[in-house]
């Protein structure tokens, strides 16, 4: 089986004082798509930016947006991150109160959905939702800041997830995020993920286009 890569630099970790440059860099450099992760300081601890931003983005960008909801609840936000031009829109299932209500409501606005499972989440979560799903993140740190550590535990969850993605038999993108760098994206790919999100590993370096290649497999980096 082989899945092309794509990956996704988290905005999170760019210079907030000139972020239309910074995307425009990354996309310059050959990512594929841009991870926007969406805080509200109670699902989780940190606090971010909101559809304003994404819309101001979208104008200026041709990247594949990514939109990574770490807000409960989530439901009344759907719409308005669909209309600032969020092309995927995923959602972790303790945001509750119905996952698959959720999945539907994306899906109706016309974008692709994501179910996000914590590293305690149990991969049992996303199995009855599978066939409303366009990705599967594995966060392979807990949620809420950029620059963790990777928790090598997940590996082992991202293999089953990808066995459980070829049994279904539908095309679903197996996406992993942080901590993930040149030295942890190989162990990712080889467990099955196809998609890699990453804000130090990117927007940290010097050569944006040389960490994106170094991600992708390709020559050294940090
Ligand atoms: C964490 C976010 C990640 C984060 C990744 O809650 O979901 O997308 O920005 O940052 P790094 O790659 O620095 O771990
Ligand atoms: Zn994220």
């Amino acid at each position: 089986m082989s899945h092309p890569v794509r990956i996704a630099p988290s905005l999170l970790a760019a210079d907030f004082t000139r972020l239309g440059q910074e995307v425009a860099a990354i996309e310059a450099a050959g990512a594929d798509w841009l991870h926007l992760d969406i805080m509200d300081g109670h699902f989780v601890p940190n606090i971010s930016f909101g559809p304003g931003l994404v819309k101001a983005l979208r104008k200026s960008s041709r990247l594949f947006f990514d939109v990574h909801l770490m807000i409960a609840p989530a439901d009344p936000y759907l719409a308005a991150f669909a209309e600032a031009g969020a092309e995927l829109i995923s959602l972790h299932p303790e945001a509750g109160p119905h996952l698959h209500r959720s999945l539907q409501t994306i899906r109706a606005l016309g974008k692709q959905a994501g179910v996000v499972l914590n590293p305690g989440t149990p991969l049992e979560a996303v199995a009855p939702v599978l066939d409303l799903c366009d990705l599967v993140l594995v966060m392979s740190v807990n949620p809420g800041f950029g620059g963790q550590s990777f928790i090598r535990s997940q590996l082992a969850r991202i293999a089953a997830l990808r066995g459980m993605i070829e049994a279904s038999g539908r095309k679903i993108a197996l996406q992993v995020d942080g901590g993930v760098t040149a030295a942890t994206a190989p162990d990712c790919l080889a467990a099955g993920a196809d998609v890699l999100v990453a804000g130090t590993a990117v927007f940290g370096a010097p050569d944006y286009a040389a960490a994106i290649t170094a991600l992708r497999g390709g020559g050294t980096g940090a």
